[in-house]
């Protein structure tokens, strides 16, 4: 099942997704930048990020890519429109190897086997709203890549005490560039047998003490995935090599992990 990505990463929520972004994690990296652009020198070849979104993690990659073209695969179009303006900014020798394309986990606008890397960062994976999608999605991923080439996602790792519905909380407070005050809200329902996550976003802003200037509201849909159930997954998406993390510096999978971080490898 696909959520309608028009309606959850719909302009209200593009345009603040960076200013969010760096509220939340205090800049632009989450800690996932090194995981991703190291992968991105070391392959030798094209590579493409799947729900690349505003380009966060595209442009790096693509600067790390020494030499190789990069296309950032995105369903929304308006995170498309902030990620093709972030391109624009780019030095140009970056920025002229990097394509911006409409398309999502299970239809990559990418020839066969044409892909040496194929990664997604910061759960985009997780908007694939139930396992047959996931699992058409990931043979889409096997289809592009080039034999013996890297696939590279992650997932949050579902926590049991985090998984239960919340009232309405302030996840981010910051001041936009007129100087007026955002706060972000969450809500969030949970369906324990769909393993799907309803999230409610509000953006309410102000000026001081002074009225409500927006209040603007979008909502979105995610699917957590097990450690085990991924790596069935994998195994019957026709990935033969895999390995699974517990965080971005590919520590161990332990029993609190942070992250659920996928490398698997395309047959060779
Ligand atoms: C949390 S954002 C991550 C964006 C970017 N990768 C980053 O790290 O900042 C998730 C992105 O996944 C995209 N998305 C939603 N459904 C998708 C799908 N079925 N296939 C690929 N991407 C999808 C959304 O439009 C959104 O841009």
């Amino acid at each position: 099942m696909l959520e309608p990505v028009e309606s959850a990463y719909r302009p209200e929520m593009s345009r603040r997704y960076d200013q969010d972004f760096e509220a939340i994690f205090g800049g632009a990296d989450r800690g996932d930048l090194e995981f991703f652009t190291s992968l991105a020198g070391l392959a030798e070849g094209p590579v493409c990020e799947v729900g690349a979104g505003t380009g966060r993690v595209l442009l790096p990659v693509a600067a790390a890519a020494a030499g190789a073209s990069v296309v950032g695969v995105e369903p929304s179009s308006a995170m498309r429109e902030v990620m093709l303006a972030r391109v624009g900014g780019a030095d140009p020798r970056v920025g002229a190897r990097i394509a911006v394309r409409d398309g999502s986990f299970t239809d990559l606008p990418l020839a066969d086997r044409s892909q040496a890397l194929v990664y997604s960062a910061f759960r985009s994976f997780q908007h694939v709203l139930d396992s047959d999608g996931q699992l058409a999605g990931l043979r889409e991923c096997l289809r592009v890549l080039r034999p013996g080439g890297t696939l590279a996602i992650d997932l949050f790792d579902p926590d049991y005490r985090l998984l239960h519905d919340t009232e309405p909380s302030v996840v981010a407070r910051y001041r936009r560039e007129d100087r007026a005050i955002v706060e972000r809200w969450d809500a969030r329902r949970v369906d324990r047998v769909s393993q799907r996550v309803d999230v409610d976003f509000r953006w309410v802003v102000r000026r001081g003490l002074g009225p409500v200037l927006e209040d603007v509201r979008a909502h979105y849909a995610i699917r957590y995935t097990f450690p085990h159930e991924l790596l069935h997954l994998l195994a019957r998406a026709g990935f033969p090599a895999v390995q699974l993390y517990g965080d971005y510096d590919r520590s161990p999978l332990g029993p609190t992990p942070r992250e659920l971080v996928v490398v698997a490898t395309a047959p060779g």
